[in-house]
């Protein structure tokens, strides 16, 4: 398999019968996914996206992707929830974390807007591209959400201010429903170049989608090779046999944990540049699995900066955590330890060593630590930080949720508590047609 996935920790906390013992309900949940005999059938569509896209498509995409490279310093995307964190977590995984700010970078710095009703960072955000060329890529499928709405009308006056009312057109990059939806009227009265998201695929499933793709291709991600990796997954993770199938494993052993009281799971990292990854993971697991008043808190950890804060109450805190670590076998770069003549700071056992060296024995020793604390830890081994990689990690990740949710009984593919809040602002919005209860 090209991802490794270390259970070897998990000795203590599962019994080595009962991963068998799960078979015979992941292949039910499998079939669930596989035949559409599950809930949320009509979402499945990411199963097979990764040999089955629109290729059509995806070339303009890398076409307008140069485009807006040529002709802008900013891309702003705007979008929210799964309209946003999957191109985020990409852009930041697949760069180095200084990228845009290297002024010797010519590169079109991508920005992501109407993720929040922040008006500060708005406000600071037209600051920031005052005086420069920018397209905007509005990314919504309902085309109706408030956050990127209210920012896409913001940017969009800025736009036409700028260039005028008909360049402004040729700037714009719509990501939204083949058919239905606000947008989409608005693409076909005003002829802005547009992408769709595909019907049976909901927001937390659609970074290889143009929602990911643009942005990833505009910041100069390779987004042939990610679609390959997610096509490799696609080939290898379709054996329900938890001996062969990692993603699946990783599924029941999470529910194994969690049916012993370990509800919160953290996603971890030893890469600053991962932080995103584990956003867009909570995004996936809490939406999927987080509903009929039952499923694992998904939560984060940034190590080992988190060690020095949130490592007190993992190590000795309530015995309700595990923990899944992401761990790159060969960061991007690595970088020796100098040598010094004094040693006043007690570094010279550290001399002929690198930095990653060092990353890799504290993951070592905390898996350790943790473990013997009373903590789980399961770590998914990938070799790079590279497109194709992620690629494989994303679907890795998709499928074993999918996979999780129907272990638990739940719909994994709808979020019905997301809309509640919805209501009660537009009420106090005045919205028409928003009246108090
Ligand atoms: O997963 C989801 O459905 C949500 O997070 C949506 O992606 C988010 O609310 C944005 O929706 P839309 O793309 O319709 O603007």
């Amino acid at each position: 398999a090209y991802l490794k996935l270390d259970s070897s920790k998990l000795n203590r906390f599962v019994n080595s019968n009962e991963v068998p013992e799960m078979q015979a309900l992941v292949n039910a949940a499998n079939r669930e996914l596989r035949d559409g005999t599950g809930a949320g059938n009509n979402y499945r569509e990411w199963l097979h996206l990764p040999t089955n896209y629109d290729h059509q498509e995806f070339e303009r995409i890398k076409k307008d992707a140069q485009q807006i490279q040529s002709d802008s310093d900013f891309l702003i995307v705007i979008g929210i929830g799964g309209s946003y964190l999957g191109a985020k977590m990409a852009v930041d995984f697949l760069h180095g974390d200084f990228d845009d700010l290297n002024s010797s970078n010519h590169q079109t710095r991508v920005i992501f807007a109407g993720n929040s009703l922040s008006s500060s960072y708005l406000h600071d955000l037209l600051e920031l591209i005052d005086g420069h060329d920018f397209s905007i890529n509005m990314v919504s499928k309902s085309g109706t959400t408030t956050e990127p709405s209210v920012a896409f009308r913001i940017f969009r006056k800025r736009l036409i201010k700028q260039y005028g009312a008909k360049e402004a057109v040729n700037r714009i990059y719509v990501t939204t429903d083949a058919k239905n939806g606000a947008l989409r009227q608005e693409v076909n009265e005003k002829g802005y170049e547009s992408f769709i998201i595909p019907n049976g695929i909901g927001g937390r499933y659609s970074v290889l989608t143009p929602v990911g793709l643009l942005p990833i291709a505009v910041s100069g991600g390779d987004i042939d090779q990610l679609m390959l990796g997610a096509h490799k997954a696609e080939d290898e993770l379709d054996n329900p046999d938890l001996t062969q199938n990692n993603a699946y494993r990783y599924a029941a052993l999470r529910n194994i944990l969690y049916r012993k009281g370990y509800g919160v799971e953290l996603l971890e990292n030893y890469e600053p540049n991962m932080r995103m990854f584990a956003e867009w993971w909570k995004q996936l697991t809490g939406e999927s699995e987080g509903k009929d008043h039952k499923g694992i808190f998904p939560a984060s950890a940034n190590l080992t900066t988190d060690l020095h804060s949130l490592g007190q109450y993992i190590q000795q805190g309530r015995r309700i955590l595990m923990e899944t670590v992401v761990k790159v076998n060969h960061p991007r770069h690595d970088v020796d330890i100098p040598h010094n003549d004094k040693n006043t700071d007690e570094l010279q056992y550290l001399e002929g060593h690198t930095v990653d060296y060092v990353n890799t024995r504290a993951y070592e020793g905390v898996v350790k630590a943790h473990t013997d604390g009373g903590v789980p830890v399961m770590t998914v081994n990938i070799p790079d930080e590279s497109a194709y990689t992620l690629g494989y990690l994303i679907y890795f990740f998709e499928v074993a949720i999918a996979i999780s949710g129907y272990l638990n009984g739940v719909n994994p593919f709808n979020q019905p508590g997301v809309e509640e809040y919805k209501t009660n602002m537009f009420i106090l919005l005045n919205k028409p047609g928003y009246t108090n209860k």
